[in-house]
């Protein structure tokens, strides 16, 4: 009898990034990008949007680049005892939890590793905070991760079997994109070489907010590698721009909303038309397709190369 999922995830809440250029990258979200710092330390700092989570990014000072945990909400601490018992289950052991989290932002959680080494958290239970105002031009929040794959049909199918997330659609057999709740995609998975971040998009109100802060990024001297545009699949706007970090970071707003029983999922044929509806972006450049492709991500708990070791 096939598993049932190991938990229902509400939302994506946060992405963590470990970053060399730790004080660049800081400097660019918080001044640039438009996030907030609500806390910081020596090697960390937490950034929030305007939304009800306590933070929407986490950069880590780091000596390599790559994703460091992607943070998912679950309702409530049962359910994330829950998701400990059927992970188990299922053979996978949590590397942290369930309990409560010695963390900023706290929460009642757990952390486990997918079968490419990516870290991913479920919490409930989060610290609250006050939204803001949605009038300026900055993040709501984080709203979805693409992830390089090295086997896209591995990946989808763990996500989906395991984390219960639903495809929405698919982008030939080179893109699919899934769902936890009513937005079109939170997470969407790349056909790749290697296991890498693609890029992190960050949810603005409106198109006109959308647009309102590309020019506040363009006063700071920031200008889009790729676009403004609407994708097809998901019907989103969408700013591509590389950080500090050599990451890549999107802007993107009115993505499609799934009525759960009514979606049907389809294959998007890869066309220029298809992937630019507006014919404003044109093709990406060589220098975005380049920073999305990344370098490969063994993931946080990796052992360190022997060359890393030999240089600390
Ligand atoms: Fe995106």
């Amino acid at each position: 009898m096939p598993q049932p999922p190991v938990a229902r995830l509400r939302a994506l809440r946060s992405v963590e990034l470990l970053t060399p250029t730790f004080g660049e990258a800081a400097d660019f979200y918080a001044e640039a990008w438009g996030l907030a710092v609500v806390e910081s330390e020596r090697d960390a700092v937490w950034l929030r949007g305007t939304g009800e989570e306590h933070h929407a990014l986490q950069l880590t000072r780091s000596h390599r680049v790559g994703l460091g945990r992607i943070s998912f909400a679950v309702a409530t601490p049962a359910e994330v005892d829950e998701a400990a018992r059927r992970l188990l289950a299922r053979g996978i052991t949590p590397v942290a939890g369930p309990g409560r989290l010695d963390q900023v932002g706290g929460g009642y959680g757990l952390r486990f590793t997918d079968p490419e080494g990516r870290l991913i958290e479920l919490t409930a239970e989060t610290w609250a905070v006050r939204p803001r105002g949605r009038d300026e031009a900055v993040p709501v929040g984080v709203t979805h991760a693409v992830l390089n794959t090295a086997d896209i049909d591995a990946s989808v199918a763990f996500y989906c079997d395991v984390l219960g997330l639903r495809v929405s659609d698919w982008s030939e057999h080179q893109m699919a994109f899934l769902r936890c709740n009513a937005d079109h995609h939170c997470i969407a998975f790349n056909q790749a070489e290697w296991a890498s971040l693609n890029h992190v998009a960050y949810e603005m109100s409106s198109v006109d907010h959308f647009m309102r802060g590309l020019g506040r990024l363009r006063h700071h001297g920031i200008t889009p590698q790729w676009g403004p545009g609407r994708h097809g699949p998901g019907d989103n706007t969408f700013s591509y721009f590389t950080d500090p970090t050599g990451l890549v970071c999107e802007y993107t707003s009115e993505v499609a909303q799934v009525v759960e029983d009514r979606w049907i999922a389809k294959v998007w044929r890869r066309t220029p038309e298809l992937s630019d509806l507006w014919g404003t972006a044109g093709a990406p450049s060589q220098e975005i397709r380049c920073h999305m492709a990344g370098t490969p991500d063994p993931g946080p708990l990796a052992a360190p190369a022997l060359a890393e070791e030999a240089s600390a």
